[in-house]
């Protein structure tokens, strides 16, 4: 599928191949029921059902006729997610239906994975995605899972896109198409606008790019409770003028995998019509080395007025996110989410998998990360542990934004951001990776969202819609 098609199932197809699902306990008593001609055949390719095994079936002309999908056992699901998209990459081609014991959830999983296994990134070169189509299984949302799998590829492409072709400009042009696919409005503060309207901290991380600071600003929808989502829009993160190593600063046009993982989100939220008010805030700057770029020791203000000395310029995405925190908080949402690729100290604590995130509220973090486990989008509340506020008080300044010492430090980040908003307790921030390092089934490499779907599942519970 090209990665700017709307991923969509297959229309109903009476001709549609089916693929059972075959898990390895009930193997036995499945291949008792089978005719002797297709237990020879089973028998002699030497299908055992274990999970990812695929086997064609032919007809009496030789035609296929059916597939079997190996399901194994629990243990052999504990370790991945989506594995029907095994199914689509040994099949390649055609139309099929599921057939089987998946209900509900995993079911839904299914047929979400084989959407998003369709997935390629080929803006810049010709892909071969599997093109086999499945028709929708009875039983599942397919509207839904078809707008979550769309919202999902947006995040993909936003990430993979490289600087060169998603700048500020590109990343508001993105925002802009998005909004006015759903009538949503769109808003933005550029470059110098940025200090009549107070907003210094987006200012100065981003004035030393070719392309111009901004803060993007979309609302949507006129009745229901309010959500404001808050995304790091870092185009390129070079580190500014402490400068990163070439190894730390390769992958860092993903540094906008914040933005491009709550615009998927939206995209969710708006084809669904959910009964809310949105707005999303995105901060959407390049981290550049230029003669006026911020400095080590600078102390800038924020919007909230409080000070901030930088310590150091790479820690740029809590500066930027800070003043759009501040604004966002004017206006008091009843749930509040920031997601940003905010620090390396999360991805050595949790890897590219779990998304971690933090909040005060209980119930909102116990919403959220059953929400997650029923959709196979895993969350893990991390401690916004207080005492450690001392670490990012320097004394010169309110704040200091990269505490030395390397402890705690996608928790440290998390208490910054924290002291910008001021009902903390409906506020909810992500600090994610944004990047499936290798290649696993339904999510090839590069850019990735987490955190998004299970937001999404959970919404009904938290915002009580
Ligand atoms: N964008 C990076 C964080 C990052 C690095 C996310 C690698 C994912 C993978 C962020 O701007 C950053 O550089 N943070 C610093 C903060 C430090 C200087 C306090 C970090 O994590 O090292
Ligand atoms: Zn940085
Ligand atoms: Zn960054």
């Amino acid at each position: 599928m090209p990665s700017d098609t709307l991923p969509r199932f297959a229309p109903p197809d009476a001709a549609a191949t089916p693929i059972h699902i075959l898990p390895q306990e009930t193997f036995a008593d499945w291949m008792g029921a089978q005719t002797e001609r297709l237990q020879t055949w089973v028998e002699s390719c030497g299908f055992r059902a274990g999970l990812g095994e695929i086997l064609r079936v032919p007809g009496e002309d030789g035609e296929l006729s059916a597939v079997l999908m190996g399901w194994g056992k629990p243990a052999a699901h504990a370790r991945g997610r989506f594995a029907v998209a095994r199914a689509l990459n040994a099949l390649k081609t055609g139309t099929y239906k599921l057939d089987g014991p998946l209900q509900g959830d995993d079911l839904s999983e299914a047929a979400l994975g084989w959407l998003l296994g369709g997935y390629a990134f080929d803006r810049y070169a010709t892909q071969s995605p599997p093109t086999a189509k499945l028709v929708a299984p009875e039983g599942i949302d397919a509207s839904r899972v078809e707008a979550i799998a769309a919202g999902e590829i947006l995040t993909r492409n936003l990430i993979n896109t490289p600087a060169s072709d998603m700048g500020p400009e590109a990343l508001e042009q993105a925002v802009r198409d998005l909004g006015a696919v759903f009538g949503a409005q769109v808003k933005s503060t550029i470059g110098d606008d940025l200090l009549t309207a107070n907003l210094p901290m987006i200012h100065a991380v981003g004035r030393a790019a070719e392309q111009a600071p901004r803060l993007l600003d979309i609302t949507w929808g006129d009745t229901g409770p309010t959500l404001t989502l808050v995304g790091k829009g870092v185009c390129f993160d070079t580190g500014g003028l402490n400068l990163k190593p070439g190894a730390s600063m390769g992958l860092m046009k993903k540094d906008m995998g914040g933005a491009a993982t709550v615009l998927g989100l939206a995209h969710m939220i708006m084809a669904l019509d959910l009964p809310l008010r949105l707005r999303v805030l995105i901060p959407a700057v390049e981290n550049a080395v230029a003669g006026n770029a911020f400095r080590p020791g600078d102390i800038l203000s924020s919007r909230k007025g409080l000070s901030v000395e930088v310590n150091n310029t790479d820690a740029e995405g809590r500066l930027v996110l800070a003043d759009a925190l501040a604004l966002a908080d004017e206006t008091p949402p009843d749930l509040m989410i920031c997601m940003a690729t905010l620090t390396g100290a999360a991805r050595v604590a949790l890897g590219p998998d779990l998304a971690p995130f933090y909040t005060d509220d209980a119930n909102v973090a116990a919403s959220l990360a059953a929400a997650g486990t029923r959709v196979r989008d895993p969350l893990w509340r991390m401690p916004l542990h207080r005492p450690y506020d001392a670490m990012i008080e320097p004394k010169i300044a309110d704040l200091d934004n990269a505490p030395s010492g390397g402890m705690a430090g996608s928790i440290t980040a998390a208490l910054f951001l924290d002291r910008f908003v001021t009902d903390t307790a409906r506020f909810v921030h992500f600090d994610i990776y944004g990047w499936q390092p290798t290649a696993q089934p339904a999510r090839p490499k590069g850019g990735v969202g987490v955190g998004a779907r299970a937001i999404l599942e959970a919404l009904p519970e938290v915002l009580n819609l």
